[in-house]
């Protein structure tokens, strides 16, 4: 297990790009399993989850290969599997991304149940649900939900709740359903929409992606096409926190500003400088940061994912701040880590009161969930001495390159093999 060890305090300066969005390539991945057509996928990165759906395809039957650069060939022509099994779900809960598209083509899906995870009861009974009223007979065994339809209908579903993979998992399902489909309170994260226009080139009709009311027109077949993943907010995000919280100066090129906007109000609000371009955004830190309050909300408002993050930063930040999560139950478990590095940080249920401290000291310390193990990092450039950051196999699940990236920014960071 590798870890990364790293030297604090050196204001981070230059140049970065953010790679494709994880959290947009997964569900695009998976829909290559609507058509029997090449689907050809651009700034794909190269990530852990990335590598899991890669295995899953296979497993299905799916052809993978690389082409240039960030580019993969997906060709589903030879599916001889509907069952996502444990192993690989357990390791990444988004492989119940087939779901949707092995029923709606095979009329038939086996995916092991997620269960819990590290930041909380991750349950698909949305997704489960929302299949149901399309037609298909849900049925649970041995640990496993089976999903069977000779045909899904289109029908109209109100989810009781938003749900970023459900609202995929359905929107693919219905593109290939007999009939109109109409989501309601559907997720408006931009990774749907950018799964919704793949889907278009394909072939599917789609209106209202990125909104909470889409509509899927299902059509009889979907074709093969060619798609450029969106940039990752997430990753231009942590970069934008890095930037602010070592008192730096740091472009994010290659990403694009519209999408992180409750970040860019946030890190004014604590008195960064956060400046904005068409597809890039300069952040730069005077070392002085003020508390500010954040409540964590399905997009447009402050992702969870970037709460983490987000928490280091206030950690040194002057006066408190008060950070509330909503969207998962159980996603604090960087605090007692930053604890260890000298930050008073009290938390009440799903409420986080940081008092700001004038300085976090370096320690060893690990976390168990991807952006947790970020902010760890964040704290660890930021911090007096020496930080080690292990079980670094969270962090490649969703950061592609992170110590080379930072190095290129300046940090002083390696990443030792035990
Ligand atoms: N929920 C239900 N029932 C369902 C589905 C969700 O109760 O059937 C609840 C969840 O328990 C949670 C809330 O609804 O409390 C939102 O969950 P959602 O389904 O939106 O999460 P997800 O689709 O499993 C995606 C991202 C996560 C990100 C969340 C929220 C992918 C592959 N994953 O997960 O990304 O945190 O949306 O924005 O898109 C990450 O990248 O580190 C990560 C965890």
């Amino acid at each position: 297990m590798d870890r990364l060890i790293i030297r604090g305090g050196v204001p981070l300066r230059g140049q970065v790009e953010a790679g494709g969005a994880k959290n947009a390539a997964l569900p695009a991945m998976a829909a290559a399993l609507l058509t029997g057509e090449s689907i050809q996928l651009h700034h794909v990165p190269q990530l852990g989850d990335v590598k899991t759906i890669i295995g899953l395809l296979n497993h299905l039957g799916v052809s993978v290969e690389r082409g240039d650069r960030q580019a993969l060939l997906f060709r589903a022509d030879d599916i001889d599997q509907h069952e996502a099994p444990y192993h690989l779900v357990k390791t990444m809960r988004a492989s119940v991304l087939v779901l949707g598209p092995l029923v709606a083509r095979f009329g038939r899906a086996r995916v092991s149940l997620p269960g819990g995870c590290a930041i909380g009861p991750r349950p698909i009974n949305l997704h489960l649900a929302a299949l149901e009223k399309m037609g298909a007979t849900v049925s649970l065994d041995a640990g496993y939900v089976e999903a069977k339809a000779s045909r899904l209908r289109g029908a109209r579903i109100t989810f009781d709740g938003q749900t970023v993979t459900g609202t995929e998992n359905v929107m693919m399902a219905a593109a290939l359903a007999d009939g109109v489909t109409v989501l309601e309170n559907a997720a408006c994260e931009p990774e749907v929409a950018d799964l919704a226009a793949l889907l278009s080139r394909m072939g599917a009709r789609i209106e209202g992606a990125g909104t909470p009311t889409i509509s899927i027109e299902g059509v009889s077949h979907l074709h093969g096409a060619e798609h450029e993943v969106i940039p990752d907010r997430v990753e231009a995000g942590t970069f934008m926190v890095a930037a602010a919280i070592t008192g730096g100066d740091v472009t994010i090129n290659r990403c694009l500003p519209s999408h992180l906007e409750a970040i860019t109000e946030k890190l004014r609000e604590a008195g960064v400088l956060v400046e904005e371009a068409d597809c890039r955004i300069r952040v730069l830190g005077d070392g002085q940061l003020r508390g500010v309050n954040v409540r964590t909300h399905p997009y447009p408002g402050f992702a969870t994912d970037m709460q983490a993050q987000f928490m280091a930063l206030l950690s040194i930040a002057q006066g408190s701040s008060v950070i509330t999560e909503t969207v998962f139950e159980n996603r604090f478990m960087h605090v007692n880590e930053l604890l260890r590095m000298g930050a008073d940080i009290k938390v009440i249920g799903t409420t986080a009161f940081v008092h700001g401290v004038p300085i976090l000291s370096g320690a060893p310390v690990m976390a168990t969930d991807l952006r947790a193990s970020a902010s760890l990092v964040l704290a660890g450039l930021a911090a007096q001495g020496t930080t080690t950051v292990s079980r670094v196999y969270h962090l490649d699940r969703g950061y592609e390159s992170i110590e080379r990236k930072l190095q290129s920014l300046g940090a002083d960071i390696e990443r030792v093999a035990e």
